[in-house]
């Protein structure tokens, strides 16, 4: 689904991703482990396009995206959650939500300032879907609180339904599950297990073994930028290369 070749992107002269290359396939789930820095956040930026490539190409099916703008990538159906929160205060957890569809909504400023039909079809189309990715991350009963309001876990709830209100076939998750407790992880965790269930194919940065293991196919581990080895969570676990840049002696990240 996902061939991204030779990928390379540098910062002031300082490799930050190196000549990645990697595919992805059809409805799996993926996750991107390493350590502090490795690169993982600024590879799923050049995936979805908020930053450009030095050198490299992204593949959707057939189509090239490394020359697309982040807003024609989620026309296609990529979707990201960032790792930084990013919350719209002042607003509903609706509102919050709704967002994630005008990201990629066809009906462009002109229809809305004329106030078209075209605009209130588009706004009733995005509010249905709103409503669904509600209901898919168990936040429809607080779809009418302030977004602020929400403690943590639900906030991250709140992120992933406003990337699923926009219909994602691929879905970058930049460690969802960090800072969140037991509970609100497991939840997180059956909320993108219900995705796969319906065909969603992720990418999922995160630095929980457990978690990892729980709902990886494969892992990809990155270390100084580089691909460093791939397989599935038990090969990974197991792998020295692994375990020395990154799992440690005891089999846990290092902070
Ligand atoms: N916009 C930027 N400008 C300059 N340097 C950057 C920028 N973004 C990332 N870097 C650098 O690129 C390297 C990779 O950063 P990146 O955020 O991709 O790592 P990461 O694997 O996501 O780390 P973390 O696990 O801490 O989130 C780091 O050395 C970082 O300091
Ligand atoms: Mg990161």
């Amino acid at each position: 689904m996902l061939h991204v070749d030779g990928l390379s992107k540098s910062f002031g002269g300082v490799p930050a991703v190196r000549d990645v290359t990697l595919t992805i396939t059809h409805g799996e789930t993926r996750a991107i482990i390493g350590p502090n820095g490795a690169g993982k956040s600024t590879l799923f930026n050049l995936i979805t396009g908020h930053l450009p490539p030095d050198a490299g190409t992204v593949t959707l099916d057939t189509t090239r995206l490394d020359r697309l703008p982040p807003h024609r990538r989620a026309a296609r159906g990529i979707a990201i959650v960032f790792q930084a929160a990013r919350i719209f205060r002042h607003m509903t957890v609706r509102e919050n939500v709704m967002v994630g569809a005008h990201l990629r909504t066809r009906a462009g400023f002109l229809p809305a300032a004329l106030r078209l039909p075209a605009h209130f079809r588009a706004e009733r189309d995005i509010r249905a879907h709103a409503e669904e990715a509600l209901d898919r991350v168990g936040l429809t009963p607080w779809a009418d609180a302030d977004a602020a309001s929400l403690p943590l876990g639900q906030q991250r709830a709140m992120q992933v339904a406003r990337a699923v209100c926009a219909q994602p076939r691929l879905l970058l998750l930049d460690e969802p599950a960090s800072g969140l407790r037991a509970p609100e992880r497991d939840h997180l965790a059956r909320v993108i297990e219900d995705l796969k269930d319906t065909g969603v194919t992720t990418m999922l940065v995160e630095h929980d073994v457990a978690f990892v293991s729980r709902l990886a196919d494969q892992v990809t581990v990155i270390d100084l930028g580089q691909v460093i080895a791939q397989g599935t969570p038990r090969e990974i676990r197991a792998d020295p290369k692994v375990v020395n840049a990154y799992l440690g002696a005891e089999g846990s990240p290092t902070p």
